[in-house]
């Protein structure tokens, strides 16, 4: 039998979404991690917080038996010490910083976009094979302007929302009808942002369409918790929500490392064909795209109505704002 090599993961940014995506590929036994962070200070002291975590992590495996490695690795802001992410077959980007109560994810953007140069930069040198998913908000703005940095092809960059608020969508509806979630079929598509579109005109519970299990009113209400599920979650906890987010880069993780040919919503880079049928151009936003071995192979072409249409246009509006913001900012 030929040697088995474990496939590695490399986490930037061991915060919350970070560890509990590491968390989550550990007790899977998906791939060795190896997570980066910057150092904690304290009074007057200075911890390798991530050292500790990883450390933390690997004795968690030995309880449960599983055999993956877990290191962690201090970095600078400025983009020093990231000589470990050679080896990656996959590199997550969770650096940065999370949502406060009344702050929009655009807010946001300014203080993130700096250290997505630096770790885009970082995984260029030294991981330029890997599949990258970033997860830093605004993430459709973030996932272009790593695309557009680390010059990878466009299917080896992609963004993770749409798992998020797809299952969001599932969890009120399946709440609502006591029905599994394993028969809800839905998706929910555009950029991570207030304008989400939740695809009713392909959603299904059990072959059944949403319009036929619940009235509008009932309809629109699960609809605008499911657009307002992130800012939900920071308004009970005072930050941003990691669990579920955790749970989706780990299963976007998964379908990469076995070649799963998953339809998943992701957020993707939008050009030539597909941009003329979704009629956004030159941009990075939640579509569902079939995910394998090689990051994203391709775009499914989903007819919206006419109301979806409308909600699509003004979503993509709202992200090409964000990147051209980022183009202001001549960081790409
Ligand atoms: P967190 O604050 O718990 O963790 C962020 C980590 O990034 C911290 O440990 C921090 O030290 C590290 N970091 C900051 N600058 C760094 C740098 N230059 N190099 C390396 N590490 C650095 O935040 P949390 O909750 O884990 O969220 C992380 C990001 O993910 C936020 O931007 C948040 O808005 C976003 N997010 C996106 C979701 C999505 O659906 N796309 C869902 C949830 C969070
Ligand atoms: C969320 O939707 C903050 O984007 C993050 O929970």
């Amino acid at each position: 039998m030929a040697d088995y090599k474990r496939p590695t993961v490399s986490i930037v940014g061991a915060g919350n979404v970070g560890e509990h995506v590491a968390n989550l590929i550990a007790i899977k036994e998906l791939a060795n991690i190896k997570l980066l962070d910057l150092p904690k200070k304290a009074e007057d002291r200075v911890f390798e917080v991530v050292k500790g975590k990883a450390l933390d992590m690997k004795q968690m495996a030995s309880a449960i038996g599983v055999d993956v490695e877990i290191e962690g690795y201090t970095v600078t802001a400025d983009g020093q010490g990231y000589e470990p992410l050679k080896d990656s077959d996959i590199v997550i980007i969770t650096a940065g910083f999370p949502r406060k109560p009344g702050m929009s994810r655009d807010d946001l953007l300014s203080a993130n976009v700096n250290i997505i140069r630096t770790v885009s930069e970082r995984i260029a040198l030294y991981a330029p094979n890997a599949v990258v998913i970033v997860v830093s908000n605004p993430v459709d703005v973030l996932t272009y302007a790593t695309l557009k940095i680390t010059k990878f092809p466009k299917n080896k960059v992609m963004g993770m929302a749409g798992v998020l608020d797809t299952a969001r969508f599932k969890t009120f509806i399946s709440k609502e009808l006591k029905v599994s979630v394993s028969n809800i079929n839905c998706f929910v598509v555009g950029g991570h942002g207030d304008e989400m579109v939740p695809l009713i005109s392909a959603s299904n519970v059990g072959g059944i369409p949403l319009t036929k299990l619940f009235s509008k009113e009932k309809l629109e209400e699960i609809i605008k918790r499911t657009k307002f599920g992130g800012g939900e979650i920071v308004n009970l906890m005072g930050t941003s929500a990691y669990h579920a987010p955790g749970a989706s880069v780990a299963e976007m993780v998964e379908t990469v490392l076995k070649d799963k040919k998953q339809i998943m919503p992701c957020s993707v880079y939008v050009d030539g064909e597909d941009a003329r049928f979704y009629e956004a151009y030159d941009v990075c936003v939640g579509l569902p795209v079939k995910v394998g071995a090689h990051g994203w192979e391709e775009i499914l072409k989903v007819e919206l109505s006419e109301e979806e249409r409308a909600m699509w246009h003004s979503s993509v509006k709202s992200v090409k704002e964000g990147i051209e913001r980022i183009k202001e900012l001549k960081l790409i």
